[in-house]
């Protein structure tokens, strides 16, 4: 199977938002990536429920969200309504993650959980049969064009070698740094999905950078 692509549209140009988003509906994209910051948990905000649903009337594809927010369970239902097909929530601010994963697959999603950079892949042993989707941070979050930390190759293999040994069917997505150099890496380490933002939109070209991540 070839790699998954979902593009962040928090590179998008935030005043031709549908431009982008049709551009990414034209391209060999699978999925859009959509990052929900809160300034609490990350240093930074981002955008909210308004842009998910002006997005969703338009895509063409999965909307694979995101969320970076320090109370993700108070949220499910609403990014549910918003149109979110996957929704992945951070394993640092869930206390009771199994409860925050039934919540979300009970909502009609497909759950994930993202580790940030020094978050070890082994706090999910216990919740990896219940995961659709594993999403390993190779940038501190908050930001987009941040520089890739390459110890996330190492733990892609991990979380690799966890999914087999357990039976589960999550997805092992990557998500800060991609470009196609560090992409090439990830595929060979395991990476089922790759997020990419500034690569692609920092590009005159962003339909062929895209397809260039795909062919990875
Ligand atoms: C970072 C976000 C990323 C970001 C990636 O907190 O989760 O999805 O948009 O941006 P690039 O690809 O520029 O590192
Ligand atoms: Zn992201």
């Amino acid at each position: 199977m070839s790699v998954i692509i979902a593009p962040s549209i928090l590179s998008c140009d935030f005043g031709n938002l549908e431009r982008d988003f049709q551009l990414i509906n034209r391209s060999q994209a699978d999925w859009f990536h959509v990052d929900v910051m809160d300034g609490v948990f990350v240093p930074n905000i981002s955008f909210g429920f308004p842009i998910i649903e002006a997005l969703k009337k338009v895509a063409e594809k999965p909307l694979d969200v995101h969320i970076m927010i320090a109370n993700p369970d108070q949220f499910i239902a609403q990014f549910a309504k918003s149109g979110a097909d996957i929704l992945t929530v951070h394993y640092e601010v869930c206390p009771h993650l199994h409860r925050t994963i039934a919540g979300i697959k009970e909502a009609g999603m497909k759950a994930g959980v993202a580790l940030n950079p020094h978050t070890p892949v082994s706090v999910l042993e216990n919740v990896i049969a219940e995961l659709d989707l594993v999403l390993i941070m190779s940038v501190n979050p908050g930001f987009g064009g941040q520089k890739f930390i390459q110890q996330a190759v190492e733990k892609v293999r991990q979380t690799k070698a966890l999914i087999q040994a357990s039976g589960s069917s999550a997805l092992i997505e990557v998500d800060g740094g991609v470009n196609t150099t560090t992409g090439a890496a990830l595929v060979a380490a395991g990476a089922d999905a790759l997020v990419a933002g500034s690569f692609v939109f920092n590009n005159p070209d962003p339909t062929a950078v895209i397809a260039s991540l795909k062919a990875l």
